[in-house]
């Protein structure tokens, strides 16, 4: 983060202590429908329109570290085949061949010279052009130069691997992941390891489950003994960036090493030497738009990564990065840090689950904002622009309010 805003935002907290009464000049947050939340239709639209479109981070560059390896992504209702290429670049292609739309791949993860599709083995390169059909005569007028994998956008920012499954130009990433990619320039994420990485299966709509990790109005009572000793939510400052990411930052009540309870005095505690000053002195969290959220600290970050399964149905990835360490043992850090981020997730899951029980009820019809929500209103206020208004029903729509207060 840059001096500035690091001064800015430093002035935003002390302004929120201050603070006793709703901010002067900032509207009134409408309710949201309780609908977004059950309605299959609107579900279908966000799939479509959001999750096929986007650029979406799916996973580490070093789990395909050499040309050749590959990996399928699945986590979008269709196989998506990632592949390391000669010149250490990465392409991405539906695993789908073109003879007769077999997988060409079938394993979920490997390494290989040729991508040889498993049927009557048509044979592809690497970067998915079409070099061998076995009987070839047999065909008439078949033009193997157009027969290649159909390619998806495919980039990389920093250690991830994103993809786009719109067939359109999605236009640059480096630009759609700003401002948040050149504040998190200082964690050097490139350069860090994968500690542990897991994933849970949540029987709650997807946003049902973002929005909990949009604020800590929650921590006084879902995170009492946990996240609520740590931080202090009255001194959060939120930030709403462009292409609809956000940020959100709060104090620490106390300081710990490595921002864990319980890490004091051990022998190993990782520290990023490059972080700003404020990372030490606060909990810097953002969303990147539309489905990954990222705690950050000294120590690393967790990537928290939501894939829509179902209506009411998501699973959670996460997948927590450190510096790299000297010898083979994990320290004891990352193992009790692991432990203690789980039981924080417990906390967050034995509430999501009964919500979406609650809201398919029929009885909640809509939900009123408050100031330190409003990053949950400006994110669905995105997911409108996604999915395109004049597609909504007029009684679930999150207009478009919080655009003029978005950061320059
Ligand atoms: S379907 Fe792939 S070679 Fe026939
Ligand atoms: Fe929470």
């Amino acid at each position: 983060m840059k001096t500035k805003k690091i001064n800015e935002v430093r002035k935003q907290i002390e302004y929120e202590y201050k603070r006793n009464s709703y901010p002067d000049g900032f509207p009134k947050i409408p309710d949201i429908s309780g609908k977004r939340y059950t309605d299959q239709e609107f579900f279908d639209l966000e799939f479509k329109n959001i999750f096929l479109k986007s650029w979406l981070m799916i996973f580490r560059e070093d789990e395909i570290p050499n040309p050749g390896d590959f990996k399928i992504f699945d986590k979008l209702q269709r196989d998506i085949l990632i592949v390391r290429q000669k010149d250490k670049s990465v392409k991405a292609f539906y695993n789908t061949c073109s003879h007769r739309g077999a997988p060409v791949v079938r394993e979920k993860q490997g390494s290989t010279k040729l991508l040889k599709c498993q049927y009557h083995s048509w044979a592809y390169d690497l970067d998915g052009s079409l070099l061998r059909v076995p009987d070839e005569r047999d065909f008439l007028e078949l033009d193997l130069s157009c027969r290649g994998l159909k390619q998806v956008h495919c980039d990389t920012w920093d250690g991830w691997i994103f993809i786009s499954l719109q067939d359109k130009d999605p236009g640059s990433l480096k630009e759609f992941l700003e401002p948040v990619a050149s504040e998190m320039d200082c964690f050097k994420s490139s350069e860090l390891k994968t500690i542990w990485k897991n994933s849970t299966l949540v029987k709650a709509n997807w946003k049902t489950c973002l929005d909990a990790f949009m604020e800590v109005y929650h921590s006084p009572t879902i995170h009492k003994d946990t996240v609520n000793i740590l931080l202090d939510g009255n001194g959060m400052a939120a930030g709403l960036l462009k292409n609809g990411h956000s940020r959100m930052v709060t104090p620490k009540r106390i300081n710990l090493d490595g921002g864990m309870l319980g890490a004091e005095g051990q022998d190993f505690v990782p520290f990023i030497e490059t972080c700003d000053s404020i990372h030490a002195e606060t909990n810097v969290a953002y969303a990147m738009f539309p489905n990954f959220i990222t705690p950050t600290d000294t120590s690393g970050y967790v990537a928290i990564l939501f894939w829509p399964k179902s209506l009411r149905e998501t699973e959670i990835e996460y997948l927590q990065l450190g510096p790299k360490w000297e010898g083979k043992e994990k320290p004891q850090y990352w193992i009790d840090q692991e432990t203690s981020f789980y039981s924080i997730m417990e906390e967050d899951f034995k509430n999501l689950e009964p919500m979406q029980k609650s809201h398919d009820s029929g009885v909640f019809e809509k939900m009123p904002l408050n100031y330190q929500e409003r990053r949950i209103y400006y994110y669905h206020q995105t997911v409108d622009d996604w999915v395109g208004r004049e597609n909504i029903k007029s009684e679930m729509i999150a207009e478009d309010i919080l655009s003029p207060f978005i950061e320059k």
